[in-house]
């Protein structure tokens, strides 16, 4: 082989491998189950975050006025924030914890997957 093709076939090669790993960094979701409000989403946040969150609670325990999350459209205006404290791996809320390793995937799968708003 020449070295011009030598050189050729390899930058083939990696270009190929770049388009592996484009497929895999959006593998996040891939072959995740649809998780949205309906089937998961608004139990959990009633269950685990309206106690302080919702605009109706009678007692926010410090949680600030404009972080209710009565809506599903609330909770994706929160989705960035809602992620950070309660899908990450050492999750700080709920304050108390409270949320299984379980739980804190499906959210992830849920505000990273599923069509926003929904
Ligand atoms: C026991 C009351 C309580 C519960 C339950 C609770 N929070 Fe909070 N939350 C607070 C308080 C107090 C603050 C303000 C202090 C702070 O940011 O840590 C807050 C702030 C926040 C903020 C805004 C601050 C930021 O980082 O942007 C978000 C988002 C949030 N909580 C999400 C959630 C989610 C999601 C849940 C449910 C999984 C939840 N909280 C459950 C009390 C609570």
């Amino acid at each position: 082989m020449s070295r011009a093709l030598l050189i050729a076939a390899l930058f083939a090669a990696c270009d190929e491998k770049d388009v592996d790993t484009g497929q895999d960094s959006g593998g996040l979701c891939a072959d995740v189950p649809l998780v949205n409000y309906d089937n998961f989403g608004e139990g959990f946040i009633n269950h685990l975050c309206q106690g302080c969150h919702a605009s109706t609670t009678p007692n926010r325990y410090g949680a600030p006025e404009d972080t209710t999350f009565d809506t599903v459209e609330e909770v994706w205006a929160w989705q960035e924030r809602i992620l950070a404290r309660a899908a990450a791996d050492a999750p700080t809320m709920p304050p108390a914890g409270g949320t299984s390793e379980d739980d804190r995937t499906r959210l992830r799968w849920w505000l990273e997957c599923a069509e926003p708003g929904t």
